[in-house]
């Protein structure tokens, strides 16, 4: 088969959570050769961050939710700085630093509340550092977070977050922060497979949906979920935040109930977001704004609690291959493992 050169304009989640994943050096010269630009972390994992250090790659880097109390201090929070992202600069281009993951989709009042202080904190230090113009703070929310979202443009968050959401979203305005939403259409679907169109979920061509208030056509699920986002932060009084995807993806696999779950699916789903970001287009409600987007995950993780898709969503397996065929460009790059040889060899 043809060797398709792929230009990829998508970042990555490179997630952990796993006991057999290949060295992070052989995971740099995978995503190097994938031509991969912008890579999230779940962590400030020296190891991985050593091992990109001169390379094209920007990096996210995560502060865990069991660390937010202590970034409320400010001492704390520069300390962590000065350890975790101080030694890695500039070799490494750290660019951005989420503080929690999804911490008001979920039911932890106090994590909640220590949110915001600990974003404060973390920019503070990194002001004190001199750092702030290269590296920004934010934090990443799941969708969970809208109350309404159809049609997209009556997007609004949940009433009981709004005290948490409307300062998040000064600092981030204040500080020039993106608003980060891990989205999943594949939720939507696995949730009611019998009403939600599979080929509006995977890009696939089909009728789609009209917004009755502003007549903008939908094609696919990601940008109205996009679109309600960008509504429910203009409901705030804010057009100065931008929409990044920090997570998006679908599983090769899944527990029986879980509808959907195949590699065929995933291979769509990926291979036709790929294609899409490659148009570089926005949003029917932005269509002059391309969305940059992070697909989850580099590989399956096999220590993922929770259903089995948890364990799936990665586009390669833990030895180098590639799960499935991402469509319309063929599979993926292989990660080649030689026994002989200190060297990482990528090839078809
Ligand atoms: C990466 O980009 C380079 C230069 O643009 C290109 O030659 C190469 O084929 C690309 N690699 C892949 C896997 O697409
Ligand atoms: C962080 O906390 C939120 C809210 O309690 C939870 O939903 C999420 O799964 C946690 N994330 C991790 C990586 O533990």
């Amino acid at each position: 088969s043809a060797v398709h050169v792929l230009s990829l304009s998508f970042g990555i989640n490179y997630g952990q959570i796993a006991n057999n994943l290949p060295s992070p050096s052989r995971v740099s010269v995978l995503l190097q050769t994938l031509n991969v630009s912008r890579v999230k972390l779940y962590d400030a994992d020296p190891n991985v961050l050593q091992a990109f250090s001169n390379s094209q790659v920007d990096f996210i880097i995560g502060l865990g939710n069991e660390t937010l109390q202590n970034m409320k201090d400010p001492l704390k929070a520069q300390a962590w700085i000065q350890q975790h992202v101080q030694p890695h600069l500039p070799q490494t281009k750290i660019t951005c630093i989420t503080v929690g993951n999804e911490i008001l989709g979920g039911s932890d009042a106090q994590l909640m509340s220590y949110l915001l202080p600990a974003m404060q904190s973390v920019y503070e230090a990194l002001v004190d550092l001199g750092l702030s113009k290269q590296v920004t703070v934010t934090t990443a929310h799941s969708l969970t977070i809208l109350g309404d979202s159809y049609p997209p443009s009556s997007g609004r968050f949940r009433q009981d977050l709004a005290e948490y959401i409307q300062p998040i979203l000064s600092f981030l305005a204040q500080v020039n922060s993106p608003f980060l939403i891990n989205a999943y259409p594949y939720f939507a679907y696995k949730d009611n497979p019998g009403e939600v169109p599979l080929e509006y979920v995977l890009f696939q061509p089909n009728s789609g949906m009209v917004d009755s208030v502003t007549n903008l056509h939908y094609d696919n699920m990601l940008d109205a979920q996009i679109d309600a986002v960008y509504a429910a932060i203009k409901a705030m009084g804010h057009t100065d935040v931008e929409v990044r995807i920090s997570e998006t993806g679908w599983p090769s696999k899944g527990d029986p109930n879980e509808a959907g779950a195949t590699p065929e699916n995933a291979g769509l789903y990926n291979g036709n977001l790929m294609r899409k970001l490659e148009e570089r287009k926005g949003t029917p409600a932005k269509p002059s704004v391309p969305i940059e987007m992070y697909v989850f995950a580099l590989f399956n993780e096999d220590l993922k609690p929770g259903p089995a898709s948890e364990r799936n969503y990665g586009l390669y397996y833990p030895d180098g291959t590639p799960v499935y065929d991402i469509g319309f460009k063929g599979y993926l790059p292989q990660l080649t493992f030689s026994a002989d040889s200190n060297k990482n060899n990528v090839s078809k």
